[in-house]
């Protein structure tokens, strides 16, 4: 079974996702722990589902580095096969990134390489593209820019807000998550030779 550590920084409904996808027994992996960079509205997913739960906020900090030696800490405690950025918003530094790779995975609404940062919805919405989508990649040392896993196009549609458009992504990335989790826990995709 594999075990996975997921980290947000807000809503988390792409985990909410993939912990009902792991709710089927058949299904190979399981969130063993959710780590937050801030009191993030999806830490209630933890009590929901009866998962441990850890914070580090990274204005508890003095610098980017110290913050994330302790986030690397905590999540080292679960001993994870995996960990998944859903929706966490920190760029985590190199340090952090050495200390987890290849096993360090992140879903981007963009089809990557287009849209990379912390605003991809707003930046396609406002570059006037007819289509846009959503990508999971291995992370890097760069912004969105590692070995892409899995991706799908979404079509922005006539009357499209952001919101409305971000949503629509939101659908295809949980189904890209819940199925790249599969495969990395069937063994049918190895990160390793990704990297
Ligand atoms: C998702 O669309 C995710 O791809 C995005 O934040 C959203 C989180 O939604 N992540 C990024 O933009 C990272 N650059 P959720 O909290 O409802 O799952």
């Amino acid at each position: 079974m594999l075990k996975v550590v997921v980290l947000i920084s807000g809503g988390g409904s792409n985990l909410r996702a993939l912990l009902q996808a792991t709710e089927d027994p058949g299904y190979p992996a399981r969130v063993i722990a959710i780590g937050a960079d801030r009191d993030a509205d999806g830490l209630g997913l933890a009590e929901e589902f009866g998962i441990p739960s850890f914070t580090v906020p990274f204005t508890n900090f003095a610098t980017r580095e110290e913050w994330a030696a302790e986030l690397v800490r905590q999540i080292r405690v679960w001993q994870p096969d995996l960990v998944v950025l859903s929706g966490f918003m920190r760029l985590l530094p190199p340090s952090a990134v050495e200390a987890l790779t290849p096993n360090l995975i992140n879903t981007h609404p963009a089809y990557l390489p287009e849209f990379p940062g912390a605003h991809a919805v707003r930046d396609a919405f406002a570059a006037g593209v007819t289509e846009t989508g959503a990508s999971i990649i291995v992370v890097d040392n760069g912004v969105d820019s590692g070995p892409i896993i899995a991706q799908q196009r979404v079509p922005v549609l006539p009357g499209d807000t952001e919101t409305t458009l971000h949503e629509r992504i939101k659908v295809v990335e949980r189904t890209l998550l819940v199925q790249t989790v599969r495969d990395i826990a069937d063994g049918a995709l190895a990160l390793e030779t990704l990297t």
